[in-house]
């Protein structure tokens, strides 16, 4: 090749280029089908769904038949909810969303928090379980608490108003979104600009943790997800026991 051919071999390239990518001729990047987001696998981990994101194995839904295990008394010292609460930026009037909120074990332990002192703070307590919500519905008339907010949501849409929430909160919920992609960004809808995603999961990197392979994550994972879904890492909290709390932000 001589010397002025390499010098605008590049330049020749970029230029082609471009005539492919404005339409003068087919160009082959707009024509390809996107990469599929998830895998399917035949073999696959008993506990999971046979679906893969981003390298991990999506878990199972807890089913309501569950909701016991979420009311264990034991679970106070397992995972210190005190601590957790202390951890989260909750003032009165904020508006939080629950996501996957069971049978609200943190629900109402954030109701009374930002609805204190006469203020309009709300919790909106997200499931895609009919029960769970009859248990929430329930629960919330046996103690006079007003500002819990009961949502039907579906595997894809927390079904939340836009720009509405201060807080999402997904205690031991995230790894069992079997469309983690739409559900975060729904999830993104709904908060205001500047709101927090914060996601609490059990230590996937501590085989110590007590807790069946796929019900837990690792930050790495966490932050591989929930980053490609359009959210900012704001900091990892590692206050208590058994769970990381990964806070995420809405740009
Ligand atoms: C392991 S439980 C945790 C409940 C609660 N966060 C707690 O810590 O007590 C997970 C809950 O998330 C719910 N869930 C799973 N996928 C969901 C989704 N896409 N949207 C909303 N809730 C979901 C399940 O129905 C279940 O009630």
């Amino acid at each position: 090749m001589t010397e002025t051919a390499r010098t605008h071999a590049p330049a020749v390239r970029r230029f082609c280029l471009a005539l492919l990518c404005l339409g003068a001729l087919p160009c082959p990047a707009a024509d390809a089908p996107a990469a599929p987001r998830y895998e399917t696998r035949v073999v696959h981990d008993p506990d999971g769904i046979g679906k893969f994101y981003l390298g991990r194995e999506i878990a199972q839904v807890m089913g309501h038949e569950g909701a016991g295990w979420l009311e264990r008394p034991e679970r106070a010292t397992q995972e210190q909810p005190a601590k957790l609460l202390a951890a989260l930026p909750l003032r009165p009037g904020a508006v939080v969303a629950d996501i996957g909120a069971g049978t609200g074990y943190y629900t109402f332990r954030i109701a009374p928090l930002v609805g204190a002192r006469g203020a309009t703070g709300q919790v909106y307590a997200v499931d895609i379980q009919p029960e769970m919500l009859d248990f929430l519905r329930a629960k919330a008339a046996r103690l006079h608490v007003t500002n819990v907010v009961p949502v039907l949501g579906t595997l894809t849409d927390p079904n939340l108003p836009a720009d509405a929430v201060d807080l999402a909160l997904l205690v031991d919920v995230y790894h069992e979104f079997s469309e983690p992609y739409a559900m975060m960004q729904g999830i993104q809808r709904a908060l205001k600009p500047g709101g927090l995603a914060i996601l609490v999961e059990y230590r996937g990197e501590d085989a110590r943790v007590p807790i069946k392979p796929l019900h837990k994550m690792t930050v790495a994972q966490a932050r591989k997800e929930i980053e490609a879904a359009g959210l900012k890492w704001k900091s990892t909290i590692e206050s208590l026991p058994w769970q990381h709390i990964i806070v995420f932000r809405k740009e």
